[in-house]
């Protein structure tokens, strides 16, 4: 666990857009991180910010392997895994962290393709102690402290992460892959209606290779290898 070295910063526009530009001159394995992070982003080109309550950090990699999808359902394994310690989570593929039906944590993975080093950034955005959210997300944002009643060590969490994160990610580069198993049973999706990449389609499961597969209207199975998930009920992501 040494092998980590965490930056910790005041204030930072991105912890993302930190690693991704000082990559070459850091090592591997360092983490940005925060509490006040001013101009955060999203998958989809949202904005996320998360502010004093909660905790958003980046994660620098240089692995050999080039597989981003499955490091970034692996990032959501680790969160939903340390988030329940406190209370129990799902993940709504491929790695929004889930709290009673209210997103709790969102991961941007990045990669930098370059002839020399490969880097791969994985931004992670925790709503640990928010109380309150803005009007347009209330319906579907929440933090762990309004689940569980009590202030939450931000640090710690971030920490617990980590401990996850480095179990799996061995597990990764060793090619075992049977983590994919445990993320089938916290897949928030199973048996939901909903639309993804335009299609009206019914989640059947996660394969071997963490992709989604779904129903489509008529009955044919179809591979997901990315997009976003919105439910056809109440909650929209
Ligand atoms: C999403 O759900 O849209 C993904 C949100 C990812 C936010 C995290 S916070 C730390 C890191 N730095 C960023 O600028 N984004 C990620």
């Amino acid at each position: 666990m040494n092998k980590y070295t965490y930056l910790y910063f005041e204030s930072i526009s991105s912890t993302n857009t930190f690693l991704k530009e000082n990559y070459k001159d850091l090592d591997e394995f360092t983490i940005a991180y925060t509490y006040n992070q001013t101009n955060g982003r999203g998958r989809m080109g949202r904005v996320w910010n998360g502010g004093r309550d909660n905790i958003a950090f980046s994660i620098l990699l240089k692995p050999k392997k080039k597989d981003i999808a499955i490091l970034s359902l692996l990032a959501g394994l680790s969160v939903s895994c340390a988030i329940d310690r406190y209370i129990n989570t799902s993940i709504k593929w491929p790695n929004d962290i889930i709290i009673n039906d209210k997103k709790v944590c969102g991961i941007l993975a990045e990669s930098i393709i370059s002839n020399k080093i490969d880097a791969y950034i994985v931004g992670i955005g925790i709503n640990v102690n928010q109380m309150d959210f803005p009007s347009d997300i209330k319906d579907k944002a929440t933090s762990i402290k309004l689940n569980v009643n009590k202030d939450i060590n931000q640090k710690e969490v971030m920490e617990d992460v980590i401990k996850y994160f480095d179990d799996l990610y061995n597990r990764y580069l060793n090619d075992d892959y049977s983590f994919i198993e445990e993320i089938r049973k916290k897949n928030y999706l199973k048996d939901k209606t909903g639309i993804i990449n335009n299609k009206k389609c019914k989640v059947i499961d996660i394969d071997n290779e963490g992709n989604l597969i779904v129903e489509d209207e008529n009955k044919e199975l179809i591979k997901v290898l990315s997009g976003e998930f919105s439910l056809q009920s109440f909650y929209k992501c």
